[in-house]
């Protein structure tokens, strides 16, 4: 097995296009394996791997731990809010105590942004970023960009416009590094208050009308609305959100091609994204779910790779 070029996943930034390469061809594999009658193969026997969730999630947490399962590593879960931190232990305490019991990879989930970086300076065991803050969302990206390879073969040259709350989100931060190392043009689209001062740093083309920017796409990419960190109103209301910048049917239709629509999920039916289109034929958001174990499962074993 030839090894990625880091020890731990800590961003997309961190990786080259060779690392994001090898770990789609080896998705490849696993994705075929995963659809045969027995699911289950040793790679990972005798590797012990904990989930370490300190924010919610649905999709990450059951897609690493399915992807470790069928991997036949050892696994266990830890939710901050039924744990020790809520009696003020920190997170190096929690994150030691729980290496004594000789774990090998840590897959953590952390409000926030440079959590998993921090872990893996002072802690001895494979990290792997399952969403830290507003910063970076790695495996998510890699998903991302595996369903629109595998929807249009090759990248270069593919526009993605990313829609929405910019600003907060990690997916938008990862799928920009790793789309545009794959090639990918990028457009971001959303409120001027939504998008961060620092973008035009990274290369991505700016488009404040939602129309325009799902005209100019082969990809759109509808970021959910945080609802949890509107403490302040970046955007009049809700309504006028959806007015600007929500997709139905009526302005996917209207377009002059027919694009392909992902969202990472927990989608705001209504607000971002219809249901009629969530639920349409150009939707690849359950793709994009099922993606995620094997792409997930590709990160941990070529890890692994580094610890056997
Ligand atoms: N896409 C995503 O990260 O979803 P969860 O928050 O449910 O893990």
């Amino acid at each position: 097995m030839s090894a990625l070029s880091v020890k731990h996943l800590l961003g997309i930034k961190d990786i080259n296009a060779n690392d994001i390469e090898m770990i789609f061809k080896t998705a490849d594999t696993f994705k075929e394996v995963i659809n045969r009658p027995i699911k289950k193969i040793p790679s990972l026997r005798d590797i012990t791997i904990a989930n370490l969730f300190f924010e919610n999630s649905t999709r990450t947490k059951l897609s690493f731990e399915l992807a470790e399962k069928r991997l036949s590593a050892d696994v266990i879960n830890f939710a901050a809010s039924s744990s020790s931190v809520s009696k003020g232990e920190t997170l190096i305490d929690t994150v030691n105590n729980i290496l004594a019991m000789k774990v090998d990879m840590v897959v953590m989930r952390h409000p926030y942004a440079g959590a998993a970086k921090f872990l893996s300076k002072h802690v001895n065991a494979t990290i792997i970023n399952a969403g830290d803050g507003a910063h970076e969302h790695p495996t998510q990206a890699l998903l991302d960009a595996f369903t629109i390879r595998e929807k249009v073969g090759d990248l270069k040259g593919c526009k993605v416009a990313i829609v929405g709350d910019i600003l907060h989100s990690r997916v938008a931060l990862s799928n920009i590094f790793c789309l545009q190392k794959l090639g990918a043009e990028v457009m971001v689209c959303g409120p001027a208050t939504l998008i961060p001062k620092y973008i035009h740093e990274l290369g991505v083309k700016v488009e404040p009308e939602l129309k325009k920017a799902l005209e100019w796409c082969d990809v759109a990419n509808m970021l959910r609305i945080q609802l949890e960190r509107q403490d302040i109103k970046f955007f009049p209301s809700l309504r006028e959100y959806v007015m600007r910048y929500g997709l139905n049917k009526e302005i996917l239709n209207n377009l002059s091609k027919e694009i392909i629509v992902m969202h990472p999920g927990p989608i705001n039916r209504g607000i971002e994204i219809t249901s009629d289109v969530a639920d349409s034929k150009q939707s690849l958001i359950l793709q994009q779910v099922e993606n995620g174990v094997a792409v997930r499962m590709a990160v941990l074993y070529l890890l692994a790779g580094a610890i056997k």
